[in-house]
């Protein structure tokens, strides 16, 4: 076929298609600006650092070892909502300890600047900071985990959760504006559905806590809920409620 007739035989989809092709291969290969295709999603590996903390440098992955980590960052030091934040994360930290959860805070000021606030902190919240803050003056770490939401604030980080699995991917990932402070029970309810999701093929239905029925999931067949669930209600054939498991 002579190629004027290949051009004429090419239909308005395949120009399509070839026009998708060039902007992935453009997003992929952009060696100007940003990354699009970078984005961190759940169950991608959780960027590895080395950074400088309140306890001094730690590679973050090797600091995990084979447990849980949970990295939550602040806008700035000596700030109102961040300083009853971490209060709170250091009264409900032996929670994590129990849960083998690992805690780690971030903020993009100096050391100098964190050790300053954590004294203040320990004074107005009745607490003891019994976890490391990263120092990230360079965002460094800020801009690994997209903490920094230029249409938010050009320079402070937002408020940032990242809960992380014993093979190092993103389990669970929570963006608040500056202005709401976190609810550290809710991500402890969180922790506890994704453990135990994580060890059998359950979930969690809504406003679930510890102790209440768990679901059995959509994909075990019912022919496996009967051997490994004995028991189970089927409220609809898709929704099939079991007491959770001891263990
Ligand atoms: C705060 O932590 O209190 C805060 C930080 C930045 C903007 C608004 C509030």
């Amino acid at each position: 076929m002579q190629q004027r007739d290949k051009l004429d035989s090419l239909t308005e989809y395949d120009f399509v298609l070839y026009y998708r092709h060039a902007v992935g291969f453009y997003l992929l290969h952009n060696p100007i600006g940003k990354d699009y295709t970078m984005s961190l999603q759940l169950g991608d590996v959780a960027p590895d650092f080395t950074a400088e903390t309140t306890e001094g440098t730690i590679n973050f992955h090797e600091w995990l070892g084979d447990g849980w980590g949970i990295l939550f960052s602040h806008p700035a030091d000596f700030t109102p909502v961040c300083t009853t934040e971490l209060g709170a994360m250091a009264n409900i930290k032996e929670e994590f300890d129990k849960r083998g959860v690992k805690v780690l805070a971030i903020s993009v000021d100096p050391l100098e600047s964190h050790e300053g606030w954590i004294s203040d902190i320990n004074e107005t919240q009745n607490a003891t900071v019994n976890y490391p803050m990263i120092a990230d003056p360079d965002r460094q770490v800020a801009d690994l985990y997209e903490m920094i939401h230029p249409n938010a604030d050009n320079t402070l980080t937002v408020r940032s959760v990242f809960v992380i699995g014993p093979d190092k991917t993103i389990k669970l990932m929570l963006t608040y504006p500056a202005s709401t402070g976190r609810n550290f029970d809710e991500i402890l309810r969180v922790v506890d559905s994704l453990q135990l999701t994580a060890k059998h093929s359950l979930a969690t239905p809504v406003n679930w806590r510890p102790g209440e029925d768990v679901i059995i999931s959509p994909t075990v067949t019912d022919e496996e809920a009967d051997e490994r669930f004995p028991g189970y209600t089927a409220v609809k054939p898709y929704l099939r409620v079991i007491q959770q498991p001891a263990e």
